[in-house]
């Protein structure tokens, strides 16, 4: 028989304005194939794992900063954080700026870690990447193709004629390229955009500069599977959103229109979707989390042109947990989670640690800030995976 109870999550306290029970259910489901840290804790299974970071992540600025940043800080150590604000990220005068005010925004006694990127223009010099690197808090450059996606307006219309010396200064200071792989011609399919820009940049640009650490953001087709697995290990890598794991292009048009699930990349059909899922849960180092979680006010998406980014922070480790769950393979979530971002970029492991408790709770259907509301992935819907507060 189902026991129910609400208890307040601590994510109510530290971000979401409006109430956000739980609701507790004493399900509890025990796998075959049990991976060495998941035991059961009374009633319920936990999974402890080591604190995970989020590779990509979008905090905006302002009153939509205040309302979405507690949801990142409750759950991870630290994230890569977007500089597609407007005006764009593109100095790293701006970035200190721009970390100053997050930092601002946390909640107390929060120890988050933002890693700062700097927005890549045609005009970028390479002296900007000495001045970033120096900073030490900088950690990566961000290529949006100019029109690609949301703010992207100011990115890099031509990557091989106008950006080799910035490229090859990324090079001497061992700083990443983190890459928005599509390409914006408009006679190119939307569904097609990354598999050409795998081919007439990315792949050209790992020829031309082997020793360039770079990050395949948001994968979403077998076809960034396969090149990020047939690159050098170390030097090419990929993160992998909750959104491209767990749902395929149908959803955008499940019973009507779902502009909450529309992001760029886009969804794409379901055999893409497994590809990714196997790749993520086969034990690879080369993939590692980056929720791409992108807030917009939910009167931005629900309208005649509505804007592209899931807001996924508050349920991304759900999430992940289940599809690694469904694969059987639990014992990869960790290195998934905690272990590849960080080997990757060079950073130590957190040693702090959370639990995923299997307990269902209820996605609030909506989070409300100042000017308005946002809608998560997954509004409404039941999900299985809990994350709990952090031990000491
Ligand atoms: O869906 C997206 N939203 N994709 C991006 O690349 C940008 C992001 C945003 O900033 O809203
Ligand atoms: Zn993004």
């Amino acid at each position: 028989m189902l026991k129910t109870s609400f208890f307040p999550c601590k994510a109510n306290a530290l971000g979401a304005p409006s109430g956000f029970p739980i609701k507790l259910s004493s399900t509890v489901l025990v796998k075959a194939k049990r991976p060495i840290h998941l035991k059961a804790s009374g009633a319920k299974m936990e999974l402890s794992i080591t604190r995970p970071d989020d590779w990509h992540l979008h905090l905006r600025d302002g009153e939509l900063l205040e309302a979405v940043v507690p949801h990142s800080s409750h759950h991870f150590g630290r994230a890569i954080i977007m500089p597609n604000l407007k005006p764009p990220v593109t100095t790293t005068a701006a970035a200190v700026s721009y970390r100053q005010s997050i930092l601002k925004a946390l909640p107390e006694n929060s120890d988050f870690t933002p890693l700062m990127t700097l927005y890549l223009t045609d005009t970028t010099s390479p002296n900007e990447i000495k001045l970033a690197r120096e900073s030490g808090v900088v950690f990566a450059v961000k290529l949006y193709p100019a029109g690609a996606t949301t703010n992207s307006q100011e990115g890099v219309t031509d990557l091989f004629g106008k950006c080799l010396p910035v490229l090859e200064e990324m090079v001497q200071q061992n700083m990443p390229l983190l890459v928005h792989g599509e390409v914006t011609d408009p006679d190119v399919d939307v569904f097609d955009r990354e598999k050409v820009f795998i081919d007439t940049v990315l792949s050209p640009l790992i020829q031309k500069l082997p020793q360039l650490k770079v990050v395949m953001e948001h994968i979403t087709t077998k076809d960034a599977v396969n090149f990020v697995q047939s690159c050098r290990e170390g030097f090419v890598a990929a993160t992998v959103t909750p959104q491209h794991l767990a749902l395929n292009r149908n959803s955008l048009f499940k019973g009507g229109l779902q502009p909450h699930s529309y992001c760029l990349p886009v969804l794409k059909r379901e055999i893409h979707r497994q590809a990714i899922v196997s790749a993520v849960t086969s034990g690879s180092k080369r993939f590692f989390l980056g929720t791409d979680s992108a807030p917009h006010e939910r009167t931005k998406k629900e309208c005649s042109c509505g804007c592209a980014g899931v807001y996924n922070s508050p349920v991304a480790l759900s999430v992940y947990a289940k599809i690694f769950e469904e694969a059987g393979a639990l014992d990869k979530l960790e290195a998934f989670t905690s272990f590849n971002g960080p080997d990757f970029y060079g950073l130590p492991r957190n040693t702090s640690k959370i639990k995923l408790s299997k307990t269902q709770w209820k996605v609030p259907s909506s989070f409300s800030f100042k000017f308005g509301e946002i809608v998560p992935m997954s509004a409404g819907e039941t999900l299985d995976w809990l994350p709990l507060p952090l031990s000491p």
